[in-house]
């Protein structure tokens, strides 16, 4: 009898996460599990507290840079809870509805605020975890609430205060967003919505590399500053270890050109930080994730 039995019908072993992120990298994930329902959820999360171990929630895996081992801590992926509903403003949305279809349905029926963040990708719960935002706004703008399953399998509501909102995060403790309620205005003119996801996917497919694997934005913008015209001015567009090479479009991306491998993702990292840093005296903060196989497996029981 091992700790995983009760949850055969929603685990897959070895599941490699190459095709889940947008960086077409990560090795394999030992325990992978996608829960049908918030429920479902709330039970596996219990059962993981109870074996000691930790897990990690893998959303659209935009943003996420993973490496080539084996990770030991279950990662659950919330494939299978993406229904949506609008009435009027009012949107519900599990945590792995696609976030940019989340931005077209909402600008097709004429309503404002997913809208100006059209070319994000990810799921919604991971786009509300991160923040994520740019030029035109941040999700926090329109989160209403949350549904919430913390790591002891608790299940609760969170307002849009109690999140915590911060600029790429917020205050949230380890756990899962299962769902989230956003609530979106009627554009006066209800083909605006439209129109701004168009003009903003015509710009961003201007100034950012879309056609080639990336994780996005590398580092966080520093306080008055861009991360991208800081690397540009240093001359380092076009850097390249291996398979990662800085974009020759944007600064703050680094392409996976094919095989890209884990270390010399790090490496071209480093070589940014500590030219920027030497030149400008500006530490640079990371705004992707990364995990690392090994890493918090405690106590796993097979
Ligand atoms: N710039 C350069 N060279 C570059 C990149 C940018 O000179 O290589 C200049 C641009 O011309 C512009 C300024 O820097 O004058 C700012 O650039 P941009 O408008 O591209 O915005 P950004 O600050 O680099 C932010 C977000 C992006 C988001 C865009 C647009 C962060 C770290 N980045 O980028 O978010 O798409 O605004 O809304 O907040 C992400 O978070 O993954 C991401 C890509």
């Amino acid at each position: 009898m091992s700790w995983h039995d009760g949850f055969r019908d929603i685990l897959t072993e070895n599941r490699p996460l190459r095709d889940l992120t947008t960086w077409r990298m990560g090795g394999t994930a030992r325990f992978f599990f996608e829960p049908r329902s918030i429920d479902e959820t709330a039970q596996l999360l219990r059962v993981i507290a109870r074996e000691g171990l930790s897990f990690l929630v893998l959303g659209g895996g935009a943003n996420l840079l993973i490496d080539d081992g084996v990770h030991l801590s279950p990662i659950i992926h919330f494939s299978k809870l993406a229904e949506f509903e609008q009435h009027g403003g009012s949107v519900t949305a599990g945590a792995g509805r696609s976030f940019p279809r989340i931005v077209a349905d909402t600008a097709q029926a004429g309503f404002e605020g997913c809208d100006v963040l059209a070319g994000i990708p990810g799921q919604m719960g991971g786009i509300c975890a991160m923040n994520a935002g740019g030029r035109w706004g941040e999700i926090k703008d329109v989160v209403r609430k949350i549904t919430f399953v913390d790591k002891d399998g608790e299940v609760g509501d969170l307002s849009r205060d109690a999140i915590g909102f911060r600029y790429r995060g917020t205050a949230l403790p380890q756990g899962a967003i299962v769902r989230v309620d956003l609530e979106l205005k009627p554009a006066d003119d209800p083909g605006a919505p439209r129109r701004r996801v168009a003009e903003i996917l015509k710009t961003k497919g201007a100034a950012q590399p879309l056609r080639e694997p990336s994780g996005g934005c590398v580092f966080k913008n520093p306080p008055g500053d861009s991360t991208g015209k800081i690397v540009e001015t240093l001359g380092l567009k076009g850097l390249r270890i291996g398979d990662a090479e800085v974009s020759t479009i944007h600064g703050n991306f680094i392409v996976n050109k094919g095989c890209a491998r884990f270390d010399d993702m790090l490496e071209v990292m480093a070589t940014i930080e500590r030219r920027v840093f030497d030149s400008r005296g500006i530490r640079l903060e990371r705004e992707v994730k990364i995990w690392r196989s090994g890493v918090g497996a405690v106590g796993l029981k097979g």
